[in-house]
C-alpha cells in the first residue's frame, strides 16, 4: 500500500493551513481503514478564502490579465496533473475506492479540461450591434468574480477541474469545497496552481462539512456565482441560500436515465455500454445508464447478457486492479454501499427480480455485487429514483411510444440513450427524450467538447463545452453616442 502523509491541511490565499472546525478522518473505502486526516474549514475560514478571490477579482491581477496569458497558466495545471499522475491517482484510488486505472482516466481526463478551457481562454469576444448613425455599441464579457464551487465525491478531482479550469480561463478567481469523504486529491490541484503560477488567493481548496462549511460558502454575499454537483437536496438548499443573494447557481444534480434498446440495436456492441454505462465507477455518476428499457423481443437475451457482465466482473481493492479490464472497485462509503444495498432489497419486495448480484460483499470494506435487476415496471421506486451504485434496472416495452413515455417518466432529465440502426426511429427519439444529452448508440459518447446538464430535477445550467464559459462571465453592453 503506498504511504499516504497523515495529516492534509485547506489551501486559503496561497497558504496551508490548519482547520477551524478540526480535523476529521478520511477513511479508505477499500478497507474501512483510517488513511489520513483532514483539516476541517469553519465559516470564519470560508469567509478568509472568499476575501482572498475577491482581492484577486478586484484587484484585476488575474481578470485584467491578457487572455493568452491566463490560457498558459490554465493549460500548465493540466500538465501538472499529468507529470504527477501516478501518485494523485493512487492517492484517489485509496480515498474513493475506485479501481486505479479508473483513477488515471479521472486525471487525465482533469487535465483535459485544463487543456480545453486553456484554449478557450483567447476565444470569449463580444460583438458590435448597429445602432444606425450616431451611436456605436459593442458587448464584452467581463468575470463574475468570485466563483464558489461545491464538490462531490465520485469524482473529486474531474469535478474541480471541470469547474475551475472554466472559471479561470474566463478571469473568475475560485473558492472550492471538497467534499468530505474525499477531500484528499484535491491538494494536488493547489499544487498545479502554484506550478502554473497563479496569483495568490486565486485558488483556495477547502474541505469542511457541509452543513458548515457548504452552508456559509453557498450564502456568502461575495460570491458572485455557484457551481454545484451533488444531491437534489441538498442543490435545492444551495441555490436557496444563493437566491438570497441573487446569485445565479449552475445545479449538475442526479439521474435516473435510460438506454431504450431495439430489437434490431446491435447487441455485441451494446454490452460494452452495460459495462461502463453502469458499472464504471461502480455506478457513482450522475449519468450512469441505470435503467436499460428494451424491447419485448430481445428482453431475455439483453437480461442474459447483462448478467453475464455483472457476473464477470472482479470487484475489489482498486490499488490491486491496476490495468483496464472486468473489474470494479469498492463504493465510496459504507453508508453508500448500505443504502444501495437497501433499494436493491425494497425493489425485491416491491416484485423486482435479481438477475445477477444484489448483495453486499462478505468481506470489509463498501463493496457491491454488480447487480442486474428485471421485471421493474415504472410504478416502482427502483425505477424513479438514484439508487448511485452498481445497479441496473430493466424494463421492457412493446411499441416506441411506450418506450419513450417510460424514458420521461422521472423527475430527472440528465441524460439519455436509444440503440437502434434505423435513423429515423433514433433521430426521433433524440428529439422526443425529455434530457440534456442523447447518446445514439453509445452511452457516454461525447466529451470535454460537448454541454452536459440536466433537465428537470437533474438541475439547471451546463457544464462542458463552450456553454460552460458563459456561467462564468456576465456581458456587458457599452452604447456609445458620438459627437
Ligand atoms: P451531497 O449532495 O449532500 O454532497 C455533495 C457536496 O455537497 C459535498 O461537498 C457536501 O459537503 C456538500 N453539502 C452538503 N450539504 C450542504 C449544504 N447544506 N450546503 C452546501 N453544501 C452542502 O451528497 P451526499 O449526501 O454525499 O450523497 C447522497 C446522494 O446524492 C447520493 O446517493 C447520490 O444519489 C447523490 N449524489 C449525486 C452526485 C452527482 O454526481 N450528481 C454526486 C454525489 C451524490
Ligand atoms: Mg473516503
Amino acid at each position: 500500500m503506498p504511504e499516504v502523509k497523515p495529516y492534509w491541511k485547506n489551501y486559503i490565499d496561497g497558504a496551508w493551513v490548519d482547520g477551524g472546525s478540526g480535523k476529521l478522518t478520511v477513511e479508505n473505502p477499500a478497507t474501512g481503514e483510517k488513511l489520513a486526516e483532514q483539516a476541517i474549514a469553519s465559516a470564519a475560514d470560508v469567509d478568509r478564502a472568499v476575501q482572498a478571490a475577491k482581492r484577486v477579482y478586484l484587484d484585476e491581477a488575474w481578470a485584467g490579465l491578457r487572455p493568452v496569458e491566463r490560457s498558459r497558466k490554465v493549460q500548465a495545471m493540466g500538465r501538472y496533473l499529468l507529470e504527477n499522475l501516478h501518485e494523485i491517482a493512487e492517492l484517489l484510488t485509496l480515498e474513493q475506492g475506485k479501481p486505479y486505472w479508473e483513477a488515471v482516466i479521472e486525471i487525465e481526463g482533469s487535465a483535459r479540461y485544463f487543456e480545453y478551457y486553456g484554449n478557450q481562454a483567447e476565444t470569449v469576444e463580444g460583438r458590435s450591434i448597429p445602432l444606425g448613425d450616431g451611436y456605436f455599441d459593442f458587448t464584452t464579457h467581463e468575470p463574475m468574480g468570485v466563483s464558489a464551487q461545491i464538490i462531490p465525491w465520485n469524482y473529486p478531482v474531474e469535478m474541480i477541474a471541470r469547474g475551475i479550469a472554466a472559471a479561470l480561463a474566463t478571469g473568475n478567481a475560485c473558492v472550492v469545497k471538497t467534499a468530505e469523504l474525499t477531500p484528499l486529491s484535491a491538494a494536488y490541484l493547489a499544487l498545479a496552481g502554484e506550478y502554473a503560477g497563479l496569483p495568490q488567493g486565486a485558488l483556495n481548496i477547502l474541505c469542511g462539512h457541509g452543513h458548515e462549511a457548504g452552508a456559509a460558502l453557498s450564502g456568502h454575499v461575495d460570491v458572485n456565482q455557484i457551481v454545484f454537483t451533488g444531491s437534489v437536496k441538498t442543490g435545492v438548499a444551495i441555490a436557496s441560500a444563493a437566491a438570497k443573494n441573487v446569485v445565479p447557481c449552475v445545479l449538475e444534480l442526479g439521474g435516473k436515465s435510460a438506454a431504450i434498446v431495439h430489437a434490431d440495436a446491435n447487441l455485441d456492441a451494446f454490452e460494452t455500454d452495460i459495462r461502463w454505462g453502469i458499472y464504471f465507477n461502480a455506478g457513482q455518476v450522475c449519468s450512469a445508464m441505470s435503467r436499460i428499457i428494451v424491447h419485448e423481443s430481445i428482453h431475455d437475451d439483453v437480461v442474459e447478457r447483462a448478467s453475464k457482465i455483472a457476473g464477470s466482473l472482479s470487484v475489489g481493492a482498486g490499488i490491486d486492479r491496476r490495468e483496464v479490464g472486468a473489474n470494479m472497485g469498492s463504493m465510496v462509503s459504507l453508508t453508500q454501499r448500505d443504502r444501495a444495498a437497501s433499494m436493491i432489497r425494497a425493489a425485491e419486495g416491491a416484485g423486482a427480480i435479481i438477475a445477477a448480484g444484489g448483495r453486499p460483499l462478505n468481506v470489509p470494506g463498501a463493496f457491491l455485487d454488480p447487480t442486474v435487476l428485471t421485471g421493474v415496471t415504472q410504478d416502482m421506486t427502483i425505477a424513479n429514483e438514484e439508487v448511485f451504485g452498481p445497479v441496473l434496472s430493466v424494463l421492457k416495452f412493446k411499441n416506441d411510444a411506450e418506450a419513450i413515455q417510460m424514458a420521461n417518466a422521472t423527475p430527472y432529465g440528465l441524460v439519455g440513450g436509444v440503440f437502434t440502426r434505423d435513423i429515423d426511429r433514433a433521430t426521433k427519439a433524440a428529439t422526443k427524450i425529455r434530457a440534456g444529452q442523447v447518446f445514439v448508440n453509445e452511452w457516454f459518447a461525447g466529451g470535454v467538447e460537448t454541454p452536459f446538464g440536466g433537465y428537470g430535477k437533474s438541475g439547471y445550467g451546463r457544464e462542458k463545452g463552450r456553454e460552460a464559459l458563459w456561467n462564468y462571465v456576465q456581458t456587458k453592453n457599452v452604447a456609445i453616442k458620438l459627437a
